[in-house]
């Protein structure tokens, strides 16, 4: 009897805290929204443009890798953002708030991919 009061106990315990966190886990994964529009001035407002190019494709000078259209999740874009492991400057959220880099997200997926080669003509010849 006692051990299933405790069992119970575990179960209610479980029930209350550990649903909450699988569900705040699960909707943070999903990119939050993001206006488009806000984001292409702030990804020129804020910078990223002068090493990432005007439409996120990169550069060979600056070796800015293409974030236009990202592949990285927004949890990961983020984090790299927040902290670079390599030659990009951070950017704290006193610098650019969590809603502008969701803007800046929102702009970048909103850019479509570059054809592939065999999809342009005129390399084909
Ligand atoms: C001074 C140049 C510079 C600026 C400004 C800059 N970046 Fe970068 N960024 C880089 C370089 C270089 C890399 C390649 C990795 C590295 O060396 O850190 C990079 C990598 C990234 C990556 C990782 C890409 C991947 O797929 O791994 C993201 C995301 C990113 N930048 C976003 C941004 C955003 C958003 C801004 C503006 C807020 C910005 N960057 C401004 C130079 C810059």
């Amino acid at each position: 009897m006692k051990s299933f009061v405790v069992l119970s106990l575990f179960i209610f315990a479980a029930l209350l805290f550990g649903f909450p966190v699988a569900k705040a886990r699960q909707s943070s994964d999903a990119p939050p929204a993001g206006n488009a529009q806000n984001g292409k001035k702030l990804f020129v407002g804020d910078g990223c443009y002068e090493c990432h190019g005007r439409e996120g494709q990169g550069s060979a000078q600056t070796g800015a890798t293409r974030i236009g259209p990202p592949q990285l999740s927004f949890e990961g874009f983020q984090n790299y953002v927040r902290k670079p492991t390599n030659q990009m400057p951070p950017y704290t959220s006193k610098a650019i708030p969590d809603q502008d880099l969701a803007d800046i997200y929102a702009y970048l997926k909103s850019i479509p991919m570059p054809p592939k080669g065999k999809d342009i003509p005129l390399l084909n010849k």
